[in-house]
């Protein structure tokens, strides 16, 4: 099953047209009954095509506490301050969020994502005195600022990018560098900037001069999954990086 899916996906840039509608009808036979199943899916679609330019990653997968080694370094880091503000970007229907507010049980976490329909399911199940959930294009969260910690996990990212035989991105290195740009305004010095499963190097951007990687035991991580440079070229089938950066500065 695994090998026809291989083959299946590999046709998708076939040089020979009838390969590329081999692969076509194939995703139209697989996709069509899981978009008619699921109203997640579909909304996915829709916000993909109402907010296409400025969206990220479409898939709105995720999990309670789906990066425990993450939350343990932050909390090491702050040592059970209290008064943290946190931020999830691309925190779909609020599970992040929610681990994020029992780990750090006296903060307040907001979190952001561009699905309107995500932002609901969220807000329905943990919205709370402490929680909140804000539209990515809203004034609100543009004017957010002074986080402590802001999370971008499994956002800066596109499937299609997984695949080990594509060598040019599908997702633009400027993209994700002036999305990178917009959270550090928002973020205080001192401060945890933590990116994980992204398609490009946080180090790779100009903003890294204003950061130091965390000395943290686990932060360094090696994937598999291919990495891409600023000029959008793949460089590698793996990664291998930390997720976890101090903000040292403001400029
Ligand atoms: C795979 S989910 C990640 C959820 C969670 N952070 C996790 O790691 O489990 C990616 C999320 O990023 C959101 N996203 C994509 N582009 C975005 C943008 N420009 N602003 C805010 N959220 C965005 C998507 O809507 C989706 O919910």
């Amino acid at each position: 099953m695994r090998n026809l899916k291989a083959t299946i996906v590999s046709l998708k840039t076939s040089r020979f047209l009838i390969g590329r509608l081999v692969y076509t009808a194939a995703f139209l036979i697989i996709s069509i009954p899981e978009y008619l199943a699921s109203a997640q899916k579909r909304s996915e679609l829709w916000y993909g095509v109402r907010y296409g330019k400025d969206y990220h990653q479409k898939a709105s997968f995720t999990l309670e506490n789906r990066y425990p080694d993450l939350f343990s370094i932050c909390q090491n880091y702050f040592n059970y301050r209290s008064e943290l503000k946190i931020l999830s970007f691309g925190c779909s229907t609020g599970e992040e969020v929610k681990t994020l507010s029992q780990v750090f049980p006296k903060a307040e976490v907001v979190g952001v994502d561009i699905n309107k329909r995500s932002l609901r399911k969220a807000r329905k199940n943990y919205e709370n005195s402490k929680v909140s959930f804000l539209h990515s294009e809203s004034m609100n969260f543009k004017n957010a600022s002074y986080f402590n910690v802001i999370f971008c996990c499994a956002v800066f990212q596109k499937t299609d990018n997984r695949d080990q035989s594509n060598h040019e991105s599908k997702y633009l290195f400027s993209k994700f560098e002036k999305a990178i740009t917009e959270l550090d305004k928002k973020l205080n010095k001192g401060g945890l900037l933590v990116i994980d499963h992204s398609d490009f190097l946080f180090t790779d951007t100009s903003l890294f001069r204003n950061y130091e990687v965390l000395d943290a035991e686990g932060n360094r991580l090696k994937r598999n999954r291919p990495y891409y440079d600023s000029n959008n070229k793949r460089v590698s089938s793996f990664t291998e990086t930390n997720r976890v950066y101090i903000k040292i500065s403001d400029n």
